[in-house]
């Protein structure tokens, strides 16, 4: 199977934690798209969706799926969506499409995260994928410093801006050994608008797909 092939794959699996009626959350990215697919194929009729991205909300009202704006509910019950790099404890980075800040507020929300992706994404240690901070656009050279102190280089992502309207750095060479410390440390760095460690916010079910099909961490 290619990598699509397992996207879709892991899109079909994160079916069997939706219900009927129920508002879930939904992330951003090409993993997620399978899965925005699959629901619509599936015949399952959710109440609705609290979409963390412009895209995702697009493809979900292309698929006839009511959007909801989160200030419309108080919980959810799930929380789907993809990662850049996973861990065995199931802490992430995120944030490779510039949607972090919606997806860290989404999280937030929900009982549970389960994060979907191929097995290329589960690492031994985050840092290898360029960590994506979002950013107030004014703070851009102080963080930059503020990384390189840590190891790490930062490079704004050209032409990006978000959909909050921030702007994105990503930081290459750092090794994150304690993902709670550092995503605690650098949310306190002003001009942090969010930081794409979710380690607060991390997946209590990871779905992880390969050769062998689906394997269930959690
Ligand atoms: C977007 C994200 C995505 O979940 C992450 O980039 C994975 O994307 P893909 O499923 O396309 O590999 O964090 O901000």
């Amino acid at each position: 199977m290619n990598q699509d092939q397992l996207k879709q794959l892991v899109g079909r699996a994160a079916l069997d934690y939706v219900r009927p009626g129920q508002v879930l959350g939904v992330g951003t990215g090409s993993t997620v798209d399978c899965f925005i697919d699959a629901l619509a194929a599936s015949g399952i009729t959710v109440a609705g969706a609290v979409s963390s991205s412009e895209r995702s909300t697009q493809r979900l009202v292309r698929h006839g799926i009511p959007v909801l704006d989160a200030s419309e509910v108080t919980g959810l019950t799930v929380y789907i969506d993809g990662a850049d790099e996973i861990d065995a404890n199931g802490f992430m980075i995120k944030g490779g499409g510039a949607a972090l800040t919606r997806e860290k507020i989404v999280a937030d929300l929900a009982e549970r995260f389960v994060c979907i992706a191929d097995e290329s994404k589960l690492v031994p240690a985050l840092g290898k994928f360029p960590l994506p901070v979002e950013i107030i656009p004014m703070a851009a050279a102080q963080l930059t410093r503020r990384f390189a102190a840590l190891g790490g280089t930062a490079t704004l992502r050209a032409g990006v801006v978000t959909d909050n309207g921030g702007h994105i750095l990503d930081v290459t060479g750092l090794v994150i050994t304690d993902p709670l410390a550092f995503e605690t440390e650098v949310n306190q760095w002003p001009g942090v608008v969010t930081v794409g460690v979710f380690a607060r916010h991390k997946a209590q079910v990871c779905l992880l797909g390969g050769a062998g099909g689906v394997k269930t961490l959690t």
